[in-house]
């Protein structure tokens, strides 16, 4: 990664806030009301941020939102990089390394994902415990800048142990049910056959999804702290027995989001 586009990205959002968020939220598809309960927000589209990559695909705007929840200065990022959208690794995972510059020391990570485990159903809220990640590339292969990590970063806690505990206890708190799993990276965009669902069931995962895991890669490379939660929209293939829609994904996800804000403002607020 290339420190200079990334500090000339990261200084044009410095110039534009007053506070240096300390958190960053990626907001998963239908997760968006997390936006809603910011305040004092200023609102930086992606398309005004030099080197920034953009999203051509969807045509749905993405912004950088940086606001207050509580007393805490979060950054939330609406709208997020895919894979399946024909991004590099190195262009998703780019925002995170602005953020790295501009102070960011946390990250919460949220998606839309398919339940593997069945006990979950769908609407579910799942606290990440840990990844799958055998079948896109590393966001990390290339050059290494020292400046950002290490050549060989750990990942022996990719989810932190500690925010994990703050989450649960502001869940339990709260009375807000949660699950635990592990969440697998497929690239998408088609939904898993149920062949490849049943071998990842073996494998050990709980959820499939095709977000999160690169960011959740470089954000521990870049030395932030990760939570993550997935929203189980559906139960995945050959679990479920109605055929997938995103419609239907991001209706769940819309229903679930009321929830998740509640919790997320909370672990914020108790940071
Ligand atoms: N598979 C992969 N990604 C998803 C799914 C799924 O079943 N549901 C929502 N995102």
């Amino acid at each position: 990664m290339l420190y200079d586009k990334v500090k000339e990205s990261a200084d044009f959002i410095r110039e534009r806030i007053t506070e240096t968020p300390e958190i960053a939220i990626i907001l998963g598809s239908g997760l968006g009301g997390i936006v809603d309960i910011m305040e004092d927000k200023t609102v930086i589209p992606y398309g005004d941020i030099p080197n920034f990559p953009q999203s051509t695909v969807m045509g749905h705007a993405g912004n950088f939102v940086i606001g207050k929840i509580g007393s805490k200065t979060v950054a939330a990022m609406q709208g997020r990089f895919h894979f399946y959208e024909g991004f590099t690794m190195h262009e998703l995972t780019y925002p995170l390394y602005v953020m790295q510059l501009i102070g960011v020391k946390n990250l919460i990570v949220t998606n839309a994902c398919g339940g593997v485990n069945r006990s979950f159903k769908p609407g579910d809220l799942m606290i990440i415990d840990n990844y799958i990640s055998f079948l896109a590339e590393n966001p990390l292969i290339g050059n290494n800048d020292d400046r950002f990590g290490a050549r060989f970063p750990d990942m022996s806690e990719p989810y932190s142990l500690e925010l994990k505990e703050k989450a649960i206890k502001s869940a339990e708190k709260l009375g807000i049910e949660y699950k635990n799993g592990v969440y697998a990276l497929f690239t998408g965009p088609c939904y898993e056959s149920a062949a490849e669902i049943r071998a990842f069931s073996i494998l050990g995962a709980d959820a499939v999804g095709m977000s999160t895991v690169p960011e959740t890669i470089v954000a521990n490379y870049l030395g932030m702290k990760v939570f993550g939660v997935s929203c189980i929209t559906n139960m995945a293939t050959g679990i479920a027995t109605v055929k997938h829609s995103h419609e239907e994904v991001v209706r769940t996800a819309n229903e679930a989001s009321e929830k998740l804000c509640v919790w997320m403002k909370d672990l914020l607020e108790n940071w």
